[in-house]
């Protein structure tokens, strides 16, 4: 029998039935195995004698993919802004990406989580979902006061827990700062993950909060990762929904298309409305999940100039997100102040709808 823990059904919190700190540690746990089997597909991906793919090459297999796209038109890549915020860190060029392996142990987990996730992302739920984020408020209160509540889910006596919410949160965005990034940038790295907070509210389960992101309403493609899984979603055979492009055309933009729905799209609008950051940060938020997009570089074909701009982006954090955990744990008293600071500098208004 494997331990409760282990279990991938979590009922929705009640009342009654209230998230446990176990609870926490395994929406914790299952997003790690996503990250490490990310990790892994990344690394098989790599070319022997290249310890990483960089920013170029990725730009350069884009344009390749977009160019063996039937019907397409050949596009230039722009070359890419040399701002500093966009330069890889130093400190992840020769990490060990192997220490992030551990595919046999996530492996079950991670497939069955998927195969619910799959079937239940359809348009329909997605439509229903951004009604229901529209139509209420779920709670009110400051940045800083939303990632203690994330925490709470997660914080367990336990000493040999792994890293809770908010020591990922401070350890991504201190490895931002370290690395001299803008202070939008370092803020990204705090409340990225500030929309599992959904969790707690409208969610129902962790299909709906976690894991990575795809586009809803068209064909789901294999580079999705456990592909096979969405044989058992209704909109698989739905000729509106299961087309190259679907609901949406060539070229549309990133922004027509609805991705699942989960804690990337939640906290994108949470951000949008009540706060200063700019696009790219905005678009990192957002899109900080869509493996399929920003690993895999799917979907060329619904992208416009912008989300091509936004796409380095991403991928700028997205190192952040996946390597800092490796790092030193922080003392989230100390740090707070600085952070309060930072919140206060992009966000107006300390109380905030979320
Ligand atoms: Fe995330
Ligand atoms: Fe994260």
């Amino acid at each position: 029998m494997p331990p409760p823990h282990m279990s991938h059904k979590i009922s929705k919190p009640t009342p009654e039935n209230k998230p446990t700190p176990q609870d926490g540690k395994l929406l914790e746990k299952l997003d790690d195995d996503i990250l490490k089997v990310n990790q892994l597909r990344g690394t098989l991906k790599q070319c022997p004698g290249s310890p990483h793919h960089t920013i170029d090459d990725e730009l350069r297999l884009e344009q390749k993919q977009q160019q063996q796209e039937k019907g397409e038109e050949e596009e230039k890549v722009e070359s890419i802004a040399d701002e500093n915020w966009q330069i890889a860190s130093e400190y992840y060029k020769n990490i060990d990406t192997k220490a992030f392996r551990q595919y046999e142990l996530a492996c079950d987990r991670v497939r069955q989580f998927y195969e619910e996730q799959h079937e239940r992302q359809t348009v329909a739920y997605n439509i229903q979902a951004r009604i229901n984020f529209k139509t209420k408020t779920r709670a009110k209160m400051s940045v800083w006061e939303g990632l203690e509540r994330l925490n709470k889910l997660l914080d367990d006596s336990d000493p040999d827990t792994e890293l809770s919410q908010i020591d990922h949160a401070l350890q991504t965005a201190e490895a931002i700062r370290r690395d001299g990034k803008p202070r939008w940038f370092q803020l990204v790295g705090l409340i990225h993950d500030l929309g599992k907070l959904l969790y707690f509210f409208d969610s129902k389960g962790q299909w709906d909060v976690v894991g990575d992101t795809f586009p809803v309403g068209c064909k789901f493609l294999k580079r999705i990762i456990f592909p096979d899984s969405f044989k058992a979603n209704p909109d698989f055979l739905n000729p509106l929904y299961n087309t190259k492009y679907g609901i949406y055309s060539k070229h549309c933009g990133l922004d027509k298309v609805m991705l699942s729905w989960g804690h990337d799209e939640y906290m994108y609008h949470v951000a949008k409305k009540n706060s200063t950051l700019p696009p790219e940060a905005l678009a990192m938020i957002r899109y900080h999940s869509f493996y399929p997009w920003h690993q895999e570089l799917a979907y060329s074909y619904l992208m416009d100039d912008h989300d091509k701009e936004m796409l380095r982006a991403v991928k700028a954090f997205n190192a952040y997100d996946l390597y800092s955990k490796t790092d030193q744990q922080y003392e989230v008293e100390e740090l707070k102040p600085y952070y309060l600071e930072l919140i206060d500098e992009f966000f107006p208004n300390k109380i905030i709808d979320f």
